[in-house]
């Protein structure tokens, strides 16, 4: 009942406003949009199952609604090789998306200082591979080694989700065997370093920690819950699979990302809140794209498109609404050295 009587009064106050403005043709156009654009956000809200608790808040979500929506029509009235739809994100603020669903924390000295004393790296074991004895395309999906898409929800473990997707890779490639593994045991146990479950992490440390306890287990024994949780030693003692290490690709450039993207799927930091990606629906992601790294995803593969332009494939872990099918195409080997959306920046993975 709530709900219904919200909707009516926003709607009769954007009636009252717009016979108050009657007198001009103008105003009256104006005020036809906004009633289309009231429309449109009850489908919306329909569509996504989305419940406001006052009328205040809904006409609040409706600015927000009506912003968003500004911006995803003028990207799609462009000459673009991506666009976008107002999908399930488009009543958050930037900041209320970057809150809630990316949760990446970038590595910074300060940052490693606090973490706990980490395992070196060993270096870049794909340094000598000829980007001549490479392949023109990859995609290790059709490889039986990706999981089907997750969805890490109202939690900002993309850390967890990425550092998993490629230690599946990894564990798939040394061992002949897909498996599922277990997010949550990340969340929950990871907890002494940088990691620090919902509120955010790094790659790099999940691997330091999976080294440390001796794997990870499988999703199904240890299920997502999409929020922090104690850790369960019971669970988190049967370790499905397990990896040796993990290794930083050198940063910012793209061609060594392709060596090691060639031979095993790799863990990727992007700005996964640029207005861009969040509203990503199909295509080849390209031009504006900010650098701010607080997402994690998963490369699991490259190719070339039918006009030519190169992209990586990306595992995201937003369900599969989102995107290609829970997939991102983002474009490869651009002028800037950092990548698109910084996807060069700080990339890893995990050795077994
Ligand atoms: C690459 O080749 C150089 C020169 O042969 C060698 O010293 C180095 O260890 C190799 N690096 C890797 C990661 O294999």
């Amino acid at each position: 009942m709530a709900t219904h009587y919200s909707s009516a009064f926003v709607l009769l106050s954007v009636v009252a406003w717009a016979c108050a403005l009657s007198g001009s043709l103008a105003a009256r156009d104006l005020a036809d949009q906004d009633q289309a654009m009231v429309a449109r956000h009850e489908e919306w809200m329909a569509k996504y199952d989305r419940v406001y608790s006052d009328a205040a808040e809904k006409a609040r979500r409706f600015e927000v609604f009506k912003a968003n929506m500004a911006l995803i029509e003028s990207v799609n009235a462009g000459n673009h090789k991506f666009w976008l739809e107002a999908n399930r994100f488009a009543d958050l603020t930037d900041d209320e998306f970057r809150a809630t669903w990316t949760g990446y924390r970038p590595k910074t000295a300060a940052a490693s200082s606090k973490g706990r004393s980490r395992t070196a790296t060993t270096g870049f074991k794909y340094a000598n591979v000829s980007l001549d004895d490479v392949p023109a395309s990859v995609d290790w999906r059709t490889k039986g080694a990706v999981t089907p898409i997750k969805n890490q929800g109202e939690c900002g473990c993309c850390w967890a989700f990425s550092a998993v997707a490629s230690m599946e890779g990894v564990v798939k490639l040394s061992t002949g065997k897909l498996v599922s593994l277990s997010e949550q045991e990340l969340v929950d146990c990871d907890v002494n370093g940088m990691d620090q479950g919902c509120e955010g992490g790094e790659m790099d440390d999940a691997f330091d920690f999976i080294v440390g306890n001796g794997g990870l287990t499988t999703e199904s024994r240890y299920p997502y819950t999409a929020s922090d949780g104690t850790c369960n030693s019971n669970e988190a003692s049967g370790d499905a699979a397990s990896i040796k290490g993990y290794e930083d690709v050198p940063a910012n450039d793209e061609a060594s990302l392709r060596k090691a993207v060639a031979n095993q799927p790799v863990s990727v930091a992007v700005d996964g809140g640029d207005s861009h990606f969040r509203f990503y629906k199909g295509g080849v992601l390209s031009g504006a794209c900010g650098t701010e790294l607080d997402h994690g995803i998963a490369a699991v593969g490259y190719g070339v498109a039918s006009d030519g332009t190169k992209y990586w494939v990306m595992k995201n872990s937003w369900g599969t609404s989102w995107g290609e099918a829970g997939y991102i195409r983002m474009e490869r080997d651009i002028a800037d050295e950092e990548g698109l959306c910084g996807l060069a920046m700080q990339p890893s993975y995990p050795t077994a």
